[in-house]
């Protein structure tokens, strides 16, 4: 073993739960942690995405079909995460975007953004708090545009 195997790693031991992770920021973030040394959880809508993603991972991951705006989803997913043992880092980072002008927003996206980026990421985190381990950490992923003019 060389010097450099010997250094404990960041995450290692850890467990990890990442919304969104087949795709994107969630997916660089994935791959992040397991590099470090932390076991993740990670979901996302589309099978046929999640199953690419688990492929570029390949070990100490697991992937769970999930809608983040759909409560029973959620369940599922947290059922799975618990019998692992308690979440050290969860990464709300599922998330949709659509530009639309003020005057051409229809009920339809406003429920499709509202669903996703509100709905779904208070419960991912309401859902989650029941199995974290103290000192653990939230993060949530957002945009600049909600604080700019
Ligand atoms: N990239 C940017 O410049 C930027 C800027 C500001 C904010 N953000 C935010 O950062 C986050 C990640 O962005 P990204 O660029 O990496 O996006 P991305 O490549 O489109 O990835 C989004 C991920 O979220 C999943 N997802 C979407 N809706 C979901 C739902 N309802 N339930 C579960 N998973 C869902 C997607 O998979 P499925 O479609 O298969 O569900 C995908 O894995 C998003 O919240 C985005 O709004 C990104």
């Amino acid at each position: 073993m060389s010097q450099i195997d010997s250094i404990p790693k960041r995450l290692e031991g850890k467990i990890a739960v990442i919304t969104g992770g087949s795709s994107g920021i969630g997916l660089a973030t994935a791959q992040r942690f397991v590099k470090d040394g932390a076991y993740v959880f990670m979901c996302g809508r589309r099978e046929s995405e999640l199953e690419l993603a688990l492929n570029q991972i390949e070990k100490n991951v697991t992937g769970v079909q999930c809608d983040v705006s759909n409560l029973a989803d959620l369940d599922m997913l947290y059922g799975i995460v618990k019998e692992r043992g308690p979440i050290d880092v969860l990464f709300a980072n599922a998330g949709v975007w659509e530009f639309v002008h003020l005057e051409d927003i229809t009920e339809a996206h406003f429920d499709k953004i509202f669903s996703v980026n509100v709905k779904g990421l208070l419960f991912t985190v309401q859902k989650a708090l029941p199995l974290f381990r103290d000192g653990g950490s939230i993060v949530l992923n957002a945009s600049i545009g909600g604080s700019r003019v």
